[in-house]
């Protein structure tokens, strides 16, 4: 398909939040598998889910793909199979060794040549997006007849503490704005069989709050359409941040809700 990270022609320039979140995971890339317990756990989780599924011909593709811990969890536990890793950060997906991989703002929607995909995966990318219910939706079309889409995603119901704790001081949560796990679901089942659907709820604690943030940040995924807090407006975030019992082993909690979901489109 394509040559290792070569850059597709773009459409119309990124906007200047896309740039934002480009920048940022670019300027964090090699840090980012370090950091990534979770988006790990999570891609080895959605991987299994694609061990038996009956693929057409068509492309695989893991869309948002970053270093490629996704597409190697499928291809490790589905051995044969290889994907194109596509993301719009070429520094992530320079970390893979991957011979396959596809530079390509995802805001534009899916190239040309992957029209009919066979299967197209994707974990803790969609929210990064735009419109991403836009997307999913695009995504489900572009699946040929008998295609596969298996998804992770983070959702409105996550960082509840967090969300909380700033409505508590009167500050803004200047967390990303996630999309919500129904209407995502509503939107794959107008096009796709949905196989299943799981909503997890995945908790971190940490000694405190300010702990979560810089972690986010070192994993690059620090942008936000939201402004950043001043350091005394955080530390009253903290203030307000419940607690965990100290037999529970103390410090600050944060919940992550995940949305994973397969579908297949119908054959016609
Ligand atoms: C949290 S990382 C997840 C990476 C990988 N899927 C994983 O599970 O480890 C989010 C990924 O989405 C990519 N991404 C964000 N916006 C994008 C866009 N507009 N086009 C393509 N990729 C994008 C980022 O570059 C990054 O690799």
């Amino acid at each position: 398909m394509s040559s290792a990270g070569r850059s597709q022609p773009t459409l119309r320039p990124a906007s200047n939040f896309a740039t934002r979140v480009r920048d940022g995971f670019e300027r964090q890339a090699g840090r980012y598998e370090r950091g990534a317990e979770l988006q790990r756990a999570v891609a080895w989780r959605l991987a299994h889910h694609c061990r038996g599924l009956p693929l057409p011909a068509g492309p695989c593709v893991d869309l948002g793909a970053g270093t490629g811990l996704l597409a190697r969890a499928i291809e490790q536990q589905r051995p044969g199979l290889a994907l194109l890793r596509l993301d719009n950060c070429a520094a992530l997906l320079g970390l893979d060794q991957a011979a396959d991989r596809l530079t390509w703002d995802l805001n534009l929607g899916l190239p040309g040549q992957l029209q009919g995909a066979s299967l197209l995966v994707s974990s803790f990318a969609l929210h990064w997006l735009e419109q991403p219910e836009r997307h999913l939706e695009r995504w489900c079309q572009s699946l040929g007849p008998a295609g596969w889409l298996a998804l992770a995603v983070p959702t409105a119901g996550s960082f509840c503490q967090w969300r909380q704790a700033a409505q508590a001081a009167g500050l803004p949560c200047s967390a990303l704005p996630l999309p919500v796990a129904s209407r995502l679901v509503e939107l794959a089942s107008r096009h796709l069989r949905i196989e299943r659907v799981d909503h997890l709820r995945f908790s971190r604690q940490a000694p405190s709050a300010l702990t979560f943030l810089r972690q986010i940040r070192s994993l690059g995924a620090g942008t936000s359409p939201v402004a950043p807090l001043q350091p005394g407006e955080w530390r009253r975030i903290e203030a307000h941040w419940p607690a965990v019992p100290a037999a529970e082993g103390g410090g600050k909690r944060l919940s992550w809700e995940m949305l994973l979901l397969v579908g297949q489109k119908p054959a016609p």
